[in-house]
């Protein structure tokens, strides 16, 4: 599926994330290198970090998994967090996320 990051510097990046890898977002940024080595996915997509917290930009367009209490209890304590924050890590990349848009978070 496409997927489009918009890396913290604003650049757009349009990227191909496959649906039968077992994947999560911030698994595909890292795989891109869309963020600096050590700044996002550090407790290794355990939701214990925010380190790939993300904005969604187009939520209404794309069905997104309900957020589990782990991910819920994360951003709830994150810095810069807003009403269409999650973890990169928490979604998986999946065909009904085709299209999704995503904003990475300032690093925190
Ligand atoms: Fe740590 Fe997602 S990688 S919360």
């Amino acid at each position: 599926i496409k997927l489009t990051i918009i890396d913290r510097d604003g650049e757009t990046h349009i990227v191909d994330a496959p649906t039968d890898m077992g994947m999560n977002v911030m698994e595909v940024v890292r795989a891109y290198e869309l963020a600096p080595e050590g700044t996002i996915g550090i407790c290794g997509g355990m939701a214990m970090c925010a380190s790939c917290q993300c904005y969604v930009i187009n939520g209404d367009e794309v069905e997104l998994p309900e957020m589990n209490p782990d991910e819920e209890a994360m951003l709830s304590e994150a810095f810069n967090v807003k009403d269409n924050s999650r973890l990169g890590c928490q979604i998986h990349i999946e065909p009904s996320l085709e299209g999704l848009v995503v904003q990475l978070a300032p690093e925190s």
